[in-house]
């Protein structure tokens, strides 16, 4: 059956590192996949050209579609807008109107890597670690929310982190059948001694444990994870969080893997339709540069097919080409050892598709 992919550029490097992921796309049309594929706008480039970073048209688009490309938004140019028109809410916005709850933000140590990382590659050899975050709930939209003067006629700026019962349980699943395809091991991050949204949290997924007694479920507080995954991070498999906690730690896990530009992630709903997007944001420094990595963006087409098109076929080729090109020894810019040849966007998509053609 025809896939149909959304495909939302964005702002900043977005336009060009999506650029290489549809000729991958390309690359297996040819070969025969049943794709076919659109573009729209979200964020900044949304707000430029109809006033809105989710407009109606995207919304739309989004929800008939199959599966989303997404590239990143956001950039300086944006950043004195008003909240509701922020590039941020574009994204946020889609996660929500699509119920995109299950966020899966893998971080992974490549060996040709183990250099360019700040760690010792004793520490991160062999890494792999799947972090589970809710993304739909927490503090990003609880209610309520604002600013406004006290009694004392002070500002104040006040958020609320919620979760229901259901929310919880919810990403609890996904999680433990996660934990169940990997190495049975899942710690849930929670800051229990201090919230009582963690509390909840804690004895939602203690209740859940019962149901999956092949996987090993531990806990442990927010702070403690932050240090341990920098100190020892080979003993975690699959974590679980929190919408803002999972935000935090997703982009601290990025680094043991050597670059935030290497990493893919996938957000999904509860029939596996996902939004996937490259962890590392809209990189306005570099954008228009041809500078920056795009194969987290093509990795992020590899769980595409993985999850939403259930062909980890498609998938494991795409992440073998990808080792091969890093064995290879080409390197852009962020994941280059100083002194190293650096190659650009276009080269390192061009280097992909020789890759998988083999
Ligand atoms: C992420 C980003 C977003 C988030 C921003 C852009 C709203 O940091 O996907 O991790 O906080 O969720
Ligand atoms: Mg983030």
């Amino acid at each position: 059956m025809r896939k149909n992919i959304l495909i939302l550029p964005g702002d900043g490097i977005g336009p060009e590192i999506v650029a290489e992921a549809v000729k991958v796309l390309e690359l297996l049309k040819h070969e025969g996949e049943d794709l076919s594929w659109s573009f729209g706008l979200l964020g900044g480039a949304a707000v430029d050209a109809e006033g809105s970073p989710y407009p109606e048209t995207t919304q739309q688009a989004a929800r008939a579609a199959d599966a989303i490309l997404m590239g990143a938004v956001g950039g300086p140019k944006y950043d004195d807008l008003p909240r509701e028109l922020r590039p941020e809410r574009g994204i946020l916005g889609i996660r929500k109107d699509l119920g995109l709850f299950a966020n899966l933000r893998p971080a992974l140590a490549y060996e040709a890597l183990a250099a360019a990382s700040s760690f010792k590659p004793e520490i991160i050899a062999g890494l792999d670690i799947l972090i589970l975050r809710e993304l739909t709930g927490d503090i990003y939209f609880g209610q309520p929310r604002g600013r406004r003067t006290n009694a004392d006629g002070e500002d104040e700026g006040f958020d609320t982190m919620h979760y229901a019962r259901s929310e919880i349980e919810r990403i609890g699943h996904v999680a433990f059948q996660a934990a169940q395809k990997r190495n049975k091991r899942l710690c849930s991050v929670d800051k229990e001694n201090v919230l009582d949204t963690s509390r909840l949290w804690r004895e939602v997924m203690t209740g859940l444990a019962p149901q999956y007694p092949d996987v090993a479920l531990t806990h442990m507080y927010v702070d403690n994870a932050a240090m341990q995954l920098v100190k020892r991070p080979k003993q975690f498999d699959v974590m679980v969080t929190g919408n803002i906690f999972g935000d935090i730690l997703s982009d601290e896990a990025s680094m043991l893997g050597g670059s935030i530009g290497m990493l893919p992630s996938a957000s999904l709903d509860v029939n596996n339709k996902g939004l996937y997007e490259p962890i590392h944001g809209s990189a306005p420094d570099i954008m228009g540069q041809n500078k920056a990595n795009p194969l987290a963006t093509i990795l992020s087409v590899g769980m595409m097919f993985k999850y939403s098109f259930d062909r980890a076929d498609v998938s494991a080729r795409i992440e073998a080409a990808v080792k091969a090109v890093l064995a290879a020894g080409h390197r852009t810019g962020d994941i280059a050892l100083p002194g190293e040849a650096v190659i650009g966007t276009r080269e390192m998509g061009e280097a992909f598709l020789l890759a998988m053609k083999g």
